[in-house]
């Protein structure tokens, strides 16, 4: 068992504050990703906060404020389980730092994405029995340690946000956020704010750093100090995203069918339509097949076995959603200074090796 539980053969970027992310194989493996293979992206130390003390203000543009403790949110409330993706805005930075230096960044690879099953109050329920003002338009959140951030209402009140106490039917541990913390399917990992203390409803978006300075999309000339001063895109909504997860570089597989696989997530209310792979660059593509998802907040896991002759193989996906939009094809296009929303296609080169002895990933 490695650092908080996760898997030995965890990647670890920083341990403190902890960043970490499960090795492709290791993802690749459930459509609900075990707790001890999802990944972590954390600001500051992991909060061990006592479960019995714990307390949850709900304030602002609200009729009445609330102050609710665990026991009482589980009473009061319906409790709802959703299996959402999470994914962090910096999933596949890596790829945007080899085509140009990203300073100061966590190089995640292709696996700063998980999905679980999440147990908890629907927010809609919370801010219904607090009673919402006409005049509230945005919703923040703030967790223990001072990071926050903000979603409109019309997300906020949509039923699948959770404010969840339970991760795959066990109590969220501290890693995740755990006694509580907001589930916003859809949206960048950032917002789903861990240790949350407490949620307010007001006018404008948040003026939290992580959302006012932080987690902004600059264009590919700005200097990235015009971030902290609230230039650029302010990301909120995730974007239509897709990886090869098998074969994995460095695993060269056996010369003949090779299996393919890897994960594809859609945005806010958009649904993956189609996934294709190619292994010639991108002048021919076939389908891969699309697994079930476990819900409509969750990823699409794909496959397909191609025959590979020995030799180098460039394998690359891309993903489609129900709006017909497609991922960009190369990290040059989306690069960015802070190296957020790394959407371009993804490619994996392998060696194939003639004799059969070759060590791939699946299983
Ligand atoms: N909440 C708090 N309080 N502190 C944090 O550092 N990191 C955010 C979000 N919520 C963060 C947080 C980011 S950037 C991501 S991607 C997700 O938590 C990661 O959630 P996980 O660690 O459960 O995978």
């Amino acid at each position: 068992m490695g650092l908080w539980g996760k898997r030995d053969d965890t990647v670890v970027h920083e341990e403190r504050p902890f960043n970490a992310e499960p090795v492709p194989d290791a993802l690749d493996r459930h459509d609900v990703t075990p707790v001890d293979t999802f990944f972590s992206r954390n600001h500051a130390d992991i909060q061990q906060l006592d479960p019995d003390a714990f307390r949850l203000d709900v304030d602002g543009l609200v009729e009445r404020p609330l102050r609710l403790s665990l026991a009482g949110l589980r009473e009061r409330f319906a409790v709802r389980t959703v299996v959402a993706t999470l994914q962090c805005a910096g999933n596949r930075r890596a790829e945007l730092a080899a085509a140009r230096d990203i300073p100061g960044q966590v190089p995640w690879g292709p696996c700063a994405v998980s999905t679980a099953e999440w147990t908890g109050a629907a927010l809609a329920d919370v801010l219904a029995a607090a009673g919402l003002r006409p005049e509230a338009g945005h919703v923040a959140f703030l967790g223990a340690e001072a990071f926050g951030g903000s979603i409109p209402v019309a997300k906020a009140t949509a039923r699948e946000v959770l404010l969840a106490w339970g991760m795959n039917g066990a109590p969220l541990p501290p890693v995740h956020g755990g006694p509580l913390r907001v589930v916003v399917p859809g949206y960048i990992g950032a917002r789903s704010v861990k240790w949350l203390r407490r949620v307010t409803a007001q006018e404008r978006p948040s003026d939290n750093r992580f959302q006012a300075r932080d987690y902004r999309l600059l264009p590919a000339d700005a200097d990235p100090a015009e971030a902290a001063q609230g230039h650029g895109l302010s990301l909120g909504v995730a974007a239509l995203n897709a990886a090869v997860l098998c074969p994995q570089e460095g695993l060269p597989p056996p010369a003949g069918p090779v299996r393919f696989s890897g994960y594809a997530a859609a945005g806010d209310g958009r649904a993956v339509a189609r996934v294709d792979v190619s292994v010639d660059g991108g002048r021919h593509w076939r389908q891969a097949d699309l697994g079930e998802p476990a819900g409509p907040w969750a990823w699409r896991r794909w496959r397909l076995t191609v025959r590979l002759p020995p030799g180098t193989a460039e394998i690359t996906a891309r993903a489609w959603d129900d709006s017909a939009a497609v991922q960009p094809e190369r990290v040059e296009h989306v690069w960015n200074p802070s190296g957020y929303m790394n959407t371009a296609w993804s490619t994996v080169r392998v060696t194939c090796v003639e004799n059969g002895d070759g060590r791939s990933c699946g299983g």
